[in-house]
């Protein structure tokens, strides 16, 4: 089963990065990791009626084709979506790529909320796209550094670490219904 991933992040040593990399050795089969930072503002009319959408936007919708479960990493700014996320997410919502496919969401935050507003928000707008989120896949990560060891940029808390194990066994289970109806 093919995986996508969304990371809301474009710093180097993001944790939500590591996060994204743990949960990936727990998925069984093809992962990609989009490229959210090539995407250009979305603008409908990039996009209208016989209009070739750009390139990145191409690349990211045929990833999002080829996917049988999409999983989002995010921080959360001044309690919101990053707006390199939202912008990726305002780019996936006409052309229906994402329908009906199990979507996790995952936030982590230095605060002790794990990002509780993006985590949600996130949630509402991956509705609106039409995945179908898979809520018992869906983690949020409180006080997230000391969980991360900053040599490997991996998960190193080992309560963490198992359960974002368990989390994506459940959208292994989601996308493994999806794929087989
Ligand atoms: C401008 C700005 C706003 C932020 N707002 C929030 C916030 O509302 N909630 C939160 O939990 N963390 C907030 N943070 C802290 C981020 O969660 C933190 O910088 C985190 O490490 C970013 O994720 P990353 O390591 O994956 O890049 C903010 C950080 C910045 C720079």
């Amino acid at each position: 089963m093919n995986l996508l991933a969304l990371s809301g992040s474009l710093r180097a040593r993001s944790s939500n990065g590591a996060v994204l990399r743990s949960a990936l050795t727990f998925w069984d089969g093809p992962a990609t990791t989009a490229d959210i930072g090539a995407l250009p503002h979305f603008n409908p009319d990039l996009d209208g009626e016989g209009a070739t959408p750009p390139a990145p936007v191409a690349a990211l919708r045929t990833a999002a084709a080829s996917a049988d479960a999409l999983l989002v990493v995010s921080p959360e700014y001044a309690h919101g979506v990053p707006g390199v996320l939202k912008n990726a997410l305002d780019w996936l919502i006409s052309s229906g790529e994402c329908v009906g496919k199990p979507v996790a969401v995952i936030t982590a935050s230095p605060s002790p909320s794990g990002g509780d507003h993006a985590n949600a928000q996130l949630r509402e707008v991956l509705r609106m796209v039409s995945g179908e989120v898979v809520t018992a896949a869906c983690r949020e990560i409180p006080a997230v550094g000391p969980k991360i060891d900053p040599a490997t940029e991996r998960v190193t808390d080992e309560a963490t670490h198992a359960d974002l194990g368990a989390a994506m066994a459940q959208l292994a289970a989601a996308a493994a219904a999806f794929t087989t109806p």
